[in-house]
């Protein structure tokens, strides 16, 4: 299977943050934004990992992640010259996915939750390697669905209909920025027209799958917490709650170097080395206790 991020968006509506960084580099309590989705692709035990990203960032991005080596994963990047929408991952990295399953994650969504790992576990079972294996979506209550995508289920948690920011929401279930695929998507990307807005919408690749009977959607329930994290409110609220839980627990949360070791994509002795290399400050003491077995 192979994982994608996209981390190409303007990030307008966090100017003037944004002016000169990508708002995927951001800090996000303790560690630059785009550490959580990747460390969700991780979780699901994804090693070989796209990351889009606009053209000038690109050299940003490589230089706080490289070739992914460190981690035990292999990370290739690719670029988006025109935020031309979410659909547009799949048509940017139809080679990188070359016909195999994949997921994709956005750039500034955080996922966090117990049953996280054994959720996404089971996402990738069910799409396998089978060509029509179908789609997977993950749903989350909100207050303000209006924002986001939204999918209507009915009593069996079967989606009923999926709109991109509706004016008038048929539910709070939103769409978050987590999403499995059969080896259809490339095809079906390069059919989708571009919305009102002028971009080539994810949900509509999502009602493709829907037309076809093939998408399942999975709700994340009150004990996750999921954050969009593309406005200052969300930005500060997600830092918030990470430094509540990191502190409380002495447990970091997408500690890449941590869960490469406890994935088993590097061994003890390249944590130890990676440990010696960082600087000694509260994120290489973490890693030191995780090591003496904390
Ligand atoms: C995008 C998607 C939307 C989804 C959201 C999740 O919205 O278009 O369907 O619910 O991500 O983060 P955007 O961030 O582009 O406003």
């Amino acid at each position: 299977m192979k994982g994608l991020i996209l981390a190409g968006g303007s990030g307008s509506r966090l100017y003037p943050l944004t002016q000169v960084v990508s708002k995927n580099l951001l800090p996000v309590y303790d560690k630059p934004m785009i550490y959580y989705p990747l460390s969700t692709l991780m979780l699901a035990g994804i090693r070989d990992i796209l990351l889009i990203t606009r053209p000038e960032e690109q050299v940003l991005f490589k230089r706080l992640l490289g070739d992914g080596r460190q981690l035990g994963i292999s990370l290739t990047y690719a670029i988006q010259e025109q935020p031309r929408g979410l659909a547009d991952a799949f048509i940017v990295g139809a080679d990188f996915i070359a016909g195999d399953v994949c997921a994709l994650i956005l750039g500034d969504n955080i996922f966090y939750g117990d049953g996280l790992i054994s959720l996404l576990a089971e996402s990738r079972r069910q799409l396998g390697q089978t060509a029509t294996g179908g789609a997977r979506i993950f749903s989350y209550t909100v207050r303000d669905p209006s924002r986001y995508g939204v999918v209507e289920l009915d009593a069996q948690d079967r989606p009923v209909s999926i709109e991109e920011k509706p004016r008038a929401p048929r539910s709070r279930n939103a769409v978050t920025g987590l999403y499995f695929y059969d080896q259809r998507v490339s095809d079906i990307a390069r059919r989708v027209q571009p919305s009102a807005r002028g971009e080539l919408e994810i949900t509509s690749i999502n009602q493709a799958y829907l037309d076809l009977g093939a998408l399942s959607v999975t709700r994340l329930g009150r004990g996750y917490a999921w954050f969009d994290t593309g406005t200052h409110e969300s930005l500060i609220q997600a830092g918030s709650f990470l430094q509540a839980v990191e502190e409380r627990q002495g447990l970091k949360v997408a500690c890449l170097e941590e869960i490469a070791w406890r994935q088993g994509f590097i061994t003890r002795e390249q944590l130890q080395a990676i440990c010696r290399s960082l600087p000694k400050n509260s994120y290489g003491s973490y890693l030191a206790e995780i090591l003496d077995g904390g």
